[in-house]
């Protein structure tokens, strides 16, 4: 299994347990720190890769697949992994669509595990980066984000205060 330190980022604080035992000891340690942890199930046929999926209201408009340097099993671009263009299966867009609903999110970067048991979501994060997605996409991400906020906006009830 995978343990995560809640406060981690950049793959820090990501520990691979192999063996119940070490799950186990390194569960005990973290507790004994009184640190906030997450533990999922490894998908190790993901072959240290993930997706991000940058979800605006309900589609997915740029997707990249970031895989790990030998022997890592994080794919954060910080250690070293790669980005690279990802065409998505139909179910993979639907999770990350559904995904970012779930979650009250118009705008989201859904990150998916590609599992034996099909796509499963890693985690949802309300302030995705633009950067790392900008340049494996060659997608204009925030154009796609004003052009949204601009087609959803309603008329606001504020006026303006300044009288002519
Ligand atoms: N359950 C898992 N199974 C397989 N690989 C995983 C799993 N969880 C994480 N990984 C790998 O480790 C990397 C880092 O994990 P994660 O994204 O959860 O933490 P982080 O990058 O430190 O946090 P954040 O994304 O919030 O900055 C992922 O990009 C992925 O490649
Ligand atoms: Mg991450």
């Amino acid at each position: 299994m995978v343990i995560k330190l809640l406060e981690g980022t950049q793959g820090i604080g990501v520990v691979l347990a192999e063996t119940y035992q070490a799950a186990k000891s390194v569960i005990e340690a973290f507790r004994g720190l009184n640190a906030n942890i997450l533990v999922q199930e490894y998908i190790k046929e993901a072959g240290g890769s993930d997706i991000r999926c940058f979800v605006i209201g309900d589609r997915v408009v740029a997707a990249m697949k970031r895989q790990a340097v030998e022997g890592e099993f994080r794919s954060n671009l910080h250690r070293g992994g790669k980005a690279e263009k990802v065409k998505l299966t139909p179910e993979e867009r639907l999770t990350a669509i559904r995904a970012a609903k779930i979650m009250g999110l118009k705008v989201a970067g859904v990150d998916l595990l590609r599992s034996n048991h099909g796509p499963v979501v890693m985690e949802v994060n309300s302030s995705p980066g633009l950067e790392g997605i900008e340049k494996a996409t060659e997608v204009d991400v925030p154009s796609r984000v004003i052009e949204f906020l601009e087609k959803n906006s309603t008329k606001g009830t504020n006026r303006d205060r300044i009288q002519a």
